[in-house]
């Protein structure tokens, strides 16, 4: 009776059947070396189980500061970024103001508001998944205080044009922008804006897209001052300890191999994007990130199929705009390579 609201609840959705090549997750496909996984070992068997860890995570935020080039006074963490997003929509300003996002978009912004009943403006991205500004100033006329903007956008793949999200920081909206996709991007992120006070714009990175999906960790990058808040409302020991000592191994010692891997699906994405373009049922979209998306003639046979070949990709055709879409995250060359002649045999 408590929980009845929740009936018909819309929860995040992820694909979970097993294949043997997994392209659904926009995670990366490369696992940690072995040399950095003997050195986490050591130091995970010395971890005090029996302790908390430090709530104020002095040491993994000095990595983290260190990691992205701010201050470690502008950093504060999360159990994965979707754990900021909710704390966000939770705190900022009046919760009975919407949140607004465009759609489509990640899906945990509605799934966060939902869960509390915040009122949404949702405002549809134009044909080639860009801002449209009459759409944004008619979600700005609902005045919304909190708005969020993934870019790149997940599932489209693409940048918003940097002025149109300023624009809405302007109009006094606590302003979000999640840069979970950043690393495989060439343009330019919101990490200076948002080490700026009062300028309504923070910014959330994870560690999940770049090799560490398992471990859960999420970080918001802010002025001092809106830090010093999130960490007041964020729960104490909110990240774990072996999470917090892998996190400091993989992101000095590991760096180099990490970034070398990210480099690796850069030049995957545009390898297997340009082999994608000469099969003329298939549309191609480009892409910022680390997974792009295909609009072919029937994604649920296609998606189907794919299954049965051993290949799990996301089918996105249930959103606004996604009519016949499929959304692949770059693996592997070899299983990119599997990938693209499935979906031949397929689609031919
Ligand atoms: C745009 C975007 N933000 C946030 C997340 C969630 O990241 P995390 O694993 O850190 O919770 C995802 C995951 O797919 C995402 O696509």
């Amino acid at each position: 009776m408590f929980l009845d609201r929740f009936k018909s609840f819309k929860e995040y959705k992820t694909e979970t059947t097993p294949c043997k090549i997994k392209l659904s997750s926009n995670e990366l496909p490369f696992s940690l070396s072995k040399q950095l996984r003997d050195k986490i070992a050591k130091v995970i068997a010395k971890i005090p189980f029996e302790r908390y860890p430090d709530p104020t995570y002095k040491e993994l935020k000095e990595v983290l500061a260190h990691f992205y080039g701010v201050s470690s006074e502008n950093i504060t963490v999360g159990n994965g970024s979707d754990e900021l997003i909710d704390i966000l929509i939770k705190s900022v300003g009046d919760i009975k103001s919407p949140v607004m996002y465009p759609i489509p978009t990640f899906p945990m912004y509605q799934v966060s508001a939902d869960i509390i009943n915040r009122p949404k403006v949702e405002f549809l991205l134009d044909e080639n998944f860009q801002l449209d500004k009459q759409n944004l100033e008619e979600a700005i006329s609902q005045k919304p205080q909190l708005a969020f903007f993934a870019s790149p956008n997940n599932p489209t793949g693409n940048s918003f044009d940097k002025e149109l999200i300023k624009y809405t920081a302007s109009k006094n909206i606590f302003t979000v922008i999640d840069e979970a996709y950043i690393n495989f991007s060439d343009k330019e992120s919101f990490l200076k804006e948002a080490l700026e006070p009062d300028n309504n714009i923070v910014v959330i990175r994870t560690l999940s897209k770049i090799g560490l999906a398992g471990i859960r960790l999420g970080v918001l990058i802010a002025d001092k001052k809106t830090v010093s808040i999130i960490d007041k409302i964020r729960t104490p020991f909110n990240i774990t300890y072996p999470t917090v000592e892998i996190t400091k191994i993989v992101l000095t010692e590991g760096r180099k191999e990490i970034e070398e891997k990210i480099n690796i699906v850069k030049q995957e994405r545009k390898r297997v994007l340009n082999k994608l373009k000469t099969i003329n049922s298939v549309k191609v979209f480009s892409s910022d990130a680390n997974f792009y998306l295909i609009k072919v003639k029937d994604v649920n046979m296609v998606h189907k199929k794919l299954i049965e070949k051993g290949i799990l990709t996301r089918n996105m055709s249930h959103l606004p705009n996604m009519e016949n879409c499929l959304r692949v995250s770059i693996g592997k060359p070899e299983e990119n390579d599997a990938f693209i002649k499935a979906l031949k045999e397929v689609v031919w």
